[in-house]
C-alpha cells in the first residue's frame, strides 16, 4: 500500500466526519425541518386508476374543511409557462417537465397527483385530502413488462445504439457456450428521509425552496425552466440529504406542485411525500429482461459476449440507462453485441438507483461469467484473469489506472478462497449447504466543473465554500480532507459551507463524481491560496524576498500551524497574521473552477465482491456469512467514509439480490407492497461481517488527489457474488432477482 496521503496528522488518524456531532444531535437540518413564520402544509391527492382520464373531480368538500386555504387540481392551477411545447406540439414541454402536473385531466400511472390540498397544519391537510373525490374514464392500462415485449423498441440517442465489435453474435461459434436470460424486478430507492420540500415566494418571481435534492443547481435550473424565473430569483438548499440513492436526482412533479402551492396562497408551503407516495412518484430501478450468450475455448478464452437487454419506460418519457455497457469493456472478448430497448409502460418514469444499469447489467455478466467458468471446471477467479482487459477493449485505450487483479488478489485471500469447491454442494454445516461466490464491478471514473470560493482567515481558519450537497457519503469529509493536507491545516480549523445555490456552483451528487470533480475544485483552491501567499512573500521587504527576480514558488512554501517558512530553511519563518497585517489585508481569498480534461486514457474504477454464505436445506433460508469488498479507487482520501460508503453498497447489494422486489398488481397497474413493512429491506439482522479492503493506489491522470470514484462500485458486482455463492452452496441456478427461499426448495 502506498502513503495515505490524507488523514488528520495531528492525531495520526484518519479523519472523522466532521458533520457527525452535527447528525447525531439534531442539529443537521433536513429539508422539512426548516422553521419558517406562517407555513402551510400540502398534501398530495393521487389517482386510483393507471390509465385514463378525469371525468369530474370534487374538491367542495375538502374546500371546506377545517383550516383548508386551497385546493389546486387541473382545473384551477396556474398554467406554468414551462409547459407549453413550443411550435411543435408533439415535442415534450419546454420545462422538461413531461409529467405536467394538474395540466389536463389525462392519467398516466397510478397515484398520478391530481390534486394538491393546502391547510394550515398536517392533520388537517391529511383530513381534508380524503375528501376530495374523483370520477374518472378508464381506459387499458399496461404495467407488465413480460406482456409487452413485443413493443420493445430501440431508444433514441447514441448511448443505448446497438454496440458491435468483432463478428455479431461471435459467441455462437465457441466450442463452450452459455444462454441464459436474467430477471430483476423493479426495486425502489427507498430512502429514510422521505421526499420534502418547503417553498416560499418573496413577491411574484422570487423563490426560495429547501427541497431533497442530489443537486442544487440542477433544481434550480427545473424550477426556471418550469417558471419561467431568471436564475438570480430562484434559490435552492439542500444542504444534508437522508439517503437518496438516485431519487434525486431530478425535479420531480411534487416539487413543483409544492411550488405552485405556495404561490397560490402567498405563504411558506410544506410537502412531504407520505411513505407510499416514494414508491409510486419519485422514481425505481426500472425491471429489466437480460440475455447473455458467451462462449469461449476449452482453453477457457472468451470468444463472444452478447448481451441484450430490455427495460421500462413510462409512457410519457425514455429513461435509459447503462445495462448493457459494462459488458462492451469488462474482459478481453473479440466479438461482442449489445443491443437495449425499452417497453413504455403506464407508471411513472423510472431514475438511476444505486450503481445504476451498472449494478443491473452486471447481476446478468457475472452471473453468466460464473456459469461459463463452471462448464469450463475453471475457477471463477481464474476464469477471470485468464481473460483479464489489459487496456481498454471498447475505446482502445490504455486505462488510467487499473488494479483489478490486485482487488482479486487481497479479497480472496481476505474470505478464505481455497477453501471454496469447485463443485456445488460439497461442503455441508448441519442442515447448512456453504457456498463461496465473487462479482466484479466496475463504473467510469468522471471528473465534472466545480467552483470552490476559499478564505484563509489571519487566525489560520480556512472556510471553503460549495454548492455541492451530501446524501450520506460525506462530502464535507472529504472537502476538509483534501485541504487539510493541500493547504497543511488541521481539520478543526476547516470549515465547510455547502448545499447551496447562493454558494459558487457545485456539481450534483451523483455517478460518483463528487471526490474526484469537488476534491480537485477543493485541492486547486488550496494552491491559488498558496500562491498568493507565494506572491507576497516575494514581495519586496518580504524576510522572503531573494532579490534575484526569482519568484518564490508553491513547492517550496510549508504552511503549517499559522507559520509559513520555506522548505529546507528553518531561518526564514513568517507568521501568516504578520504576513497579511504587513500587507493590510484581512484574509486571503479565491473563487475558482474547476474541471478535467479530455485524456488518452479510458478511466474506470474497479471493484471485486466476495461472499460466504449459507443456506438452510430444509427451508431455503439464507444466511450471509462474511463478505469482502475490495475497490480499486485510487487513493483514498477519507478511508472512515469511504469504508462505511462500500459497507452500504455492500448492504445494498444484498437487499437487491435477496429482498427488494415491488409487486405490481397488474390488473390495476398498482403496487401491493408501497410501505417499509412488506417491501423488504436489509435489517442489521441480515448483516454479516462486512470487510472493506481498498488498494490505494494512486491514479495519475483523473485528478490531482490520485482518486477516483466509490459510490457506485461499492454495489456492482454484488448482487452476482451473492447469486454465484448460492449456485456454489446448492447447486441452483438462480437468475431471478430476488433470490427469496422459495426457489431454493
Ligand atoms: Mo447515483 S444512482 O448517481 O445517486
Amino acid at each position: 500500500m502506498e502513503k495515505e496521503f490524507f488523514f488528520d496528522k495531528k492525531k495520526n488518524d484518519p479523519i472523522s466526519r466532521v458533520d457527525s456531532r452535527a447528525k447525531v444531535t439534531g442539529r443537521a437540518t433536513y429539508a422539512a425541518e426548516h422553521k419558517m413564520q406562517n407555513t402551510v402544509y400540502g398534501f398530495l391527492v393521487g389517482s386510483t386508476i393507471a390509465k385514463g382520464r378525469i371525468k369530474s373531480i370534487d374538491t367542495n368538500s375538502a374546500q371546506k374543511a377545517p383550516g383548508v386555504l386551497a385546493v389546486l387540481t387541473h382545473l384551477n392551477a396556474p398554467k406554468l409557462l414551462g409547459y407549453e411545447t413550443g411550435k411543435d406540439p408533439s415535442k415534450p414541454p419546454t420545462a422538461g417537465q413531461p409529467l405536467r402536473i394538474f395540466y389536463n385531466n389525462e392519467i398516466v400511472y397510478y397515484d398520478q397527483p391530481i390534486a394538491l390540498v393546502i391547510a394550515d397544519t398536517y392533520e388537517r391537510v391529511l383530513h381534508a385530502a380524503k375528501l376530495v373525490k374523483a370520477e374518472y374514464e378508464k381506459s387499458e392500462h399496461q404495467t407488465d413488462l413480460h406482456a409487452n415485449k413485443g413493443k420493445a423498441k430501440k431508444p433514441s440517442g447514441p448511448r443505448a445504439e446497438d454496440y458491435n465489435r468483432g463478428e455479431i453474435d461471435g459467441y455462437k461459434n465457441a466450442a463452450v457456450k452459455i444462454e441464459q436470460q436474467y430477471y430483476h424486478p423493479v426495486e425502489v430507492h427507498n430512502p429514510m428521509e422521505l421526499g420534502s420540500i418547503i417553498a416560499h415566494w418573496e413577491g411574484k418571481d422570487k423563490v426560495t425552496v429547501y427541497t431533497k435534492t442530489q443537486g442544487v443547481e440542477a433544481t434550480k435550473k427545473s424550477i426556471g425552466d418550469a417558471f419561467r424565473l431568471a436564475a438570480e430569483n430562484i434559490t435552492v438548499n439542500a444542504e444534508h440529504i437522508g439517503g437518496a440513492f438516485g431519487m434525486g436526482l431530478r425535479t420531480w412533479p411534487y416539487e413543483i406542485a409544492a411550488i405552485m402551492g405556495a404561490q397560490k396562497v402567498g405563504r411558506p408551503l410544506k410537502l412531504v411525500l407520505h411513505r407510499e407516495q416514494m414508491f409510486t412518484n419519485v422514481g425505481y430501478r426500472p425491471v429489466t429482461v437480460q440475455k447473455i450468450g458467451m462462449g469461449a475455448t476449452p482453453e477457457g478464452k472468451l470468444v463472444g459476449i452478447t448481451h441484450e437487454a430490455t427495460a421500462n419506460t413510462s409512457s410519457y418519457e425514455e429513461f435509459t440507462e447503462a445495462t448493457v455497457n459494462i459488458t462492451q469493456f469488462m474482459y478481453a472478448c473479440p466479438n461482442l453485441t449489445t443491443r437495449y430497448r425499452l417497453v413504455p409502460l403506464n407508471v411513472c418514469t423510472p431514475i438511476w438507483m444505486r450503481g445504476p444499469g451498472e449494478a443491473t447489467g452486471s447481476f446478468a455478466l457475472e452471473s453468466a461469467m460464473d456459469e461459463l467458468a463452471y462448464q469450463l471446471k475453471l475457477d471463477p477467479i481464474e476464469f477471470r484473469l485468464r481473460n483479464h482487459a489489459d487496456k481498454d477493449p471498447e475505446k482502445n485505450l490504455p486505462w488510467s489506472s487499473k488494479y483489478l487483479k490486485e482487488c482479486y488478489q487481497m479479497g480472496a485471500e481476505k474470505i478464505g478462497w481455497q477453501a471454496r469447491k469447485l463443485e456445488p454442494r460439497a461442503i455441508a454445516d448441519g442442515d447448512w449447504l456453504v457456498g463461496y461466490g465473487m462479482g466484479t464491478g466496475s463504473f467510469g471514473a468522471m471528473r465534472w466543473v466545480a467552483t470552490v470560493k476559499g478564505r484563509l482567515e489571519a487566525d489560520g481558519k480556512l472556510l471553503l465554500q460549495c454548492s455541492v450537497n451530501d446524501m450520506g457519503p460525506g462530502t464535507a469529509t472529504m472537502m476538509t480532507a483534501v485541504a487539510a493536507e493541500v493547504m497543511g491545516i488541521v481539520p478543526a480549523n476547516i470549515k465547510i459551507q455547502m448545499g447551496s445555490t447562493k454558494l459558487p456552483p457545485g456539481p450534483m451528487q451523483g455517478g460518483s463524481n463528487v471526490t474526484s470533480t469537488v476534491g480537485s475544485a477543493v485541492h486547486d483552491v488550496c494552491i491559488a491560496l498558496k500562491e498568493q501567499m507565494a506572491a507576497l512573500l516575494g514581495k519586496e521587504g518580504s524576510p522572503f524576498h531573494r532579490g534575484n527576480g526569482q519568484p518564490i514558488k508553491v513547492e517550496d512554501l510549508t504552511f503549517s500551524e499559522g507559520i509559513v517558512s520555506l522548505k529546507n530553511s528553518d531561518s526564514v519563518k513568517v507568521a501568516y497574521s504578520d504576513l497579511l497585517k504587513q500587507h493590510k489585508l484581512p484574509a486571503l481569498e479565491i473563487t475558482k473552477e474547476s474541471k478535467g480534461g479530455q485524456q488518452p486514457y479510458s478511466m474506470y474504477s474497479f471493484s471485486v465482491h466476495f461472499v460466504k454464505l449459507r443456506v438452510h436445506q430444509p427451508t431455503g433460508r439464507i444466511k450471509i456469512d462474511h463478505v469482502v469488498s475490495c475497490a480499486d479507487a485510487g487513493t483514498i482520501i477519507s478511508p472512515k467514509t469511504a469504508a462505511s460508503q462500500m459497507i452500504g453498497g455492500a448492504v445494498g447489494g444484498i437487499g437487491m439480490a435477496l429482498m427488494e422486489d415491488l409487486v405490481v398488481d397488474h390488473r390495476f397497474g398498482r403496487p401491493i407492497n408501497n410501505n417499509l413493512a412488506d417491501y423488504h429491506v436489509p435489517v442489521n439482522a441480515d448483516i454479516p461481517q462486512v470487510d472493506v479492503l481498498f488498494v490505494n493506489k494512486k491514479d495519475p491522470y483523473l485528478n490531482p488527489m490520485g482518486s477516483k470514484g466509490l459510490g457506485e462500485i461499492a454495489l456492482v458486482g454484488m448482487a452476482p457474488a451473492i447469486a454465484n455463492a448460492v449456485f456454489n452452496a446448492t447447486g441452483k441456478r438462480i437468475r431471478e432477482l430476488p433470490i427469496t427461499p422459495d426457489k431454493l426448495i
